[in-house]
């Protein structure tokens, strides 16, 4: 079943579960601006770059995805390749999803285009492709630890949005922000819109370079960090998707359907990223 969401008399979306608003009182684009595409850099940092991957803890009503993607549209520098990855215990409605987008004619369209694919949303990756497959959403159904700790991928930008760290402390915990600076290589940016300290400091212990941003008021500050660790972090060999650069040759064994299927994702996805 979806999680229900509480929508208030001011049409603001509330969990039941967390007693917790999904948004910032400002709004959801507001948000989605200034804090997660404004904290890590984005549209200017991905401009000419062949892939970008962001990460993201908690896909909610997706409005963050769908800033990303309607920022992705809008430049004409964007990468060949957008990969949204975000990770989600309690999927909610198709039904809530285009509510919290209908407000917003830059997201409304393609709220509609997500809510046409959100079916079937059972435990584990589920992939979702907009564009003609040059958008890409891998939503992660289930809790964040097991989620994160399943994958392996260099992401670009990291976006950390929990309900608030008192209410969802497994969303912040040390051992959650340390699974997540796995994702992270030399440079890769994160935001999120809390300042508590104890996320601060877990995120600094991993090598993260922080510094508080001025927030979407009626918040005074806003968090943004790069990953700049001061020792050289031990990765065994390289995450897939850092070889990008030079592509290797691929050789499917087997034509059947799921062969077929590989043999033209793999070409999919290399046309993209040369464009
Ligand atoms: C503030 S909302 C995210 C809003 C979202 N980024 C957006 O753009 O609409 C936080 C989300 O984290 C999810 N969440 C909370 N605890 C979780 C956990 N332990 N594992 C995975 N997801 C969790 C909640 O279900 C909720 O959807």
């Amino acid at each position: 079943m979806s999680e229900p969401v509480d929508w208030t008399s001011a049409g603001a979306p509330r969990s039941a579960r967390f007693d917790d608003r999904y948004h910032s009182e400002a709004g959801a684009l507001a948000q989605a601006r200034h804090v997660f595409l404004g904290g890590c850099g984005l549209p200017g940092a991905w401009a000419g770059k062949a892939q970008w991957r962001i990460l993201e803890t908690g896909f909610g009503l997706g409005l963050n995805f769908l800033a990303a993607w309607a920022a992705w549209r809008a430049d004409p520098a964007r990468p060949g390749l957008l990969h949204f990855v975000s990770v989600e215990a309690y999927p909610v409605a198709a039904a809530d999803l285009l509510r919290a987008a209908r407000d917003e004619p830059d997201l409304a369209p393609l709220a509609q285009q997500l809510a046409a694919q959100w079916q079937g949303l059972l435990p584990g990756l589920h992939r979702l492709a907009f564009d003609g497959g040059r958008v890409l959403l891998t939503l992660c159904v289930g809790p964040v630890q097991p989620m994160l700790r399943a994958q392996r991928f260099a992401a670009d930008s990291l976006y950390l949005d929990g309900f608030s760290p008192q209410r969802n402390p497994d969303m912040w915990s040390p051992e959650t922000l340390r699974t997540l600076a796995r994702f992270a290589r030399r440079g890769t940016r994160l935001a999120t819109w809390t300042i508590a300290r104890a996320v601060r400091d877990a995120l600094a212990s991993q090598g993260f370079v922080l510094e508080k941003a001025p927030g979407l008021p009626p918040k005074r500050d806003c968090l943004r960090g790069v990953f700049a660790p001061a020792w050289e972090p031990r990765r065994h060999e390289p995450w897939p998707g850092e070889a990008v650069a030079v592509p290797g040759d691929c050789a499917v064994i087997g034509a059947g359907l799921a062969g077929a299927a590989v043999a033209a994702s793999l070409a999919l996805r290399l046309s993209l990223i040369h464009i």
